[in-house]
């Protein structure tokens, strides 16, 4: 495979930490990001990790600007930066909502509008967001309110993305995992049944063949249902 660059966010995350391992097993230079807070920064042959707030519009903008400064071309952006909080609407406060699209929207729609614009010059590129099933289905919504209202902006966002996608031989795919089997999640649930949940290297074969595969990832790419 010809040297490829893909940005990761979340990349010390749950999910992000096998996507990351996969991807440069594939062969991919991998340019993660942590947040500010997390002390990981070790640097590894094709892996480099970024520090930056990417609820921050500027910074976001100026780590996607010295990623294309220093690797040239980013070919895939896997944008796994987000989180969860559980809440009904009665307890779902404003400041619970504006952090929840900090998190789950802003931290990929700054991302993406840079990458995005930097793929269309190079007219080709893959870029893959992470939506939930409770942002599909209210019934399952009214437990985690501010959450599913952040995540239902990335199907939005997918389909703006998608909407010039074609005419420069892009796509923005959103997968839709159901409960992640994460060692987070196995000790916030321990009498689930692990079994019923995603596998992290599942959804990163899915990822690898969205980045391989042009036809395939123009196959249904806004909802890409994990179950
Ligand atoms: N876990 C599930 O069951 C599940 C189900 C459906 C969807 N999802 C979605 O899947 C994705 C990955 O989930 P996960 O379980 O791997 O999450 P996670 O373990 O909580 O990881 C979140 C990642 O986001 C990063 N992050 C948080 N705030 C940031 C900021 N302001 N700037 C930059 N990076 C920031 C964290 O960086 P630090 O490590 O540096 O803090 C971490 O790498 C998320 O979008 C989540 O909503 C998860």
């Amino acid at each position: 495979m010809p040297q490829k660059n893909v940005i990761i966010t979340g990349a010390t995350g749950n999910l992000g930490k096998v996507v990351t391992q996969k991807f440069l097993q594939a062969g991919y230079t991998v340019i993660a990001t942590t947040s500010p807070r997390s002390a990981n920064s070790a640097q590894v042959e094709n892996l480099s990790y970024y520090q930056v707030d990417l609820t921050d519009e500027s910074e976001s903008k100026s780590f996607v600007e010295k990623v294309i400064a220093t690797h040239g071309q980013i070919h895939a952006a896997l944008l796994l930066a987000g989180g969860f909080t559980p809440g009904k609407l009665e307890k779902t406060s404003g400041d619970d909502v504006n952090r929840m699209f900090a998190l789950n929207f802003k931290t990929a729609l700054h991302v993406a509008q840079p990458v995005w614009a930097h793929m269309k010059q190079q007219q080709e590129g893959n870029i893959i967001l992470i939506g939930a099933k409770p942002a599909l289905n209210g019934n399952d919504a009214k437990n985690a309110v501010a959450y599913s209202l952040s995540k239902s902006l990335i199907f939005k966002l997918a389909e703006i993305l998608n909407a010039e996608g074609n005419q420069h031989n892009l796509t923005a795919n959103v997968i839709v995992p159901g409960t992640i089997d994460t060692p987070d999640n196995r000790s916030a649930m321990p009498k689930a049944d692990f079994s019923k949940w995603i596998s992290p290297d599942a959804m990163t074969e899915e990822m690898l063949h969205i980045c391989s595969d042009t036809d395939y990832a123009r196959e249904n790419p806004v909802i890409r249902m994990f179950e």
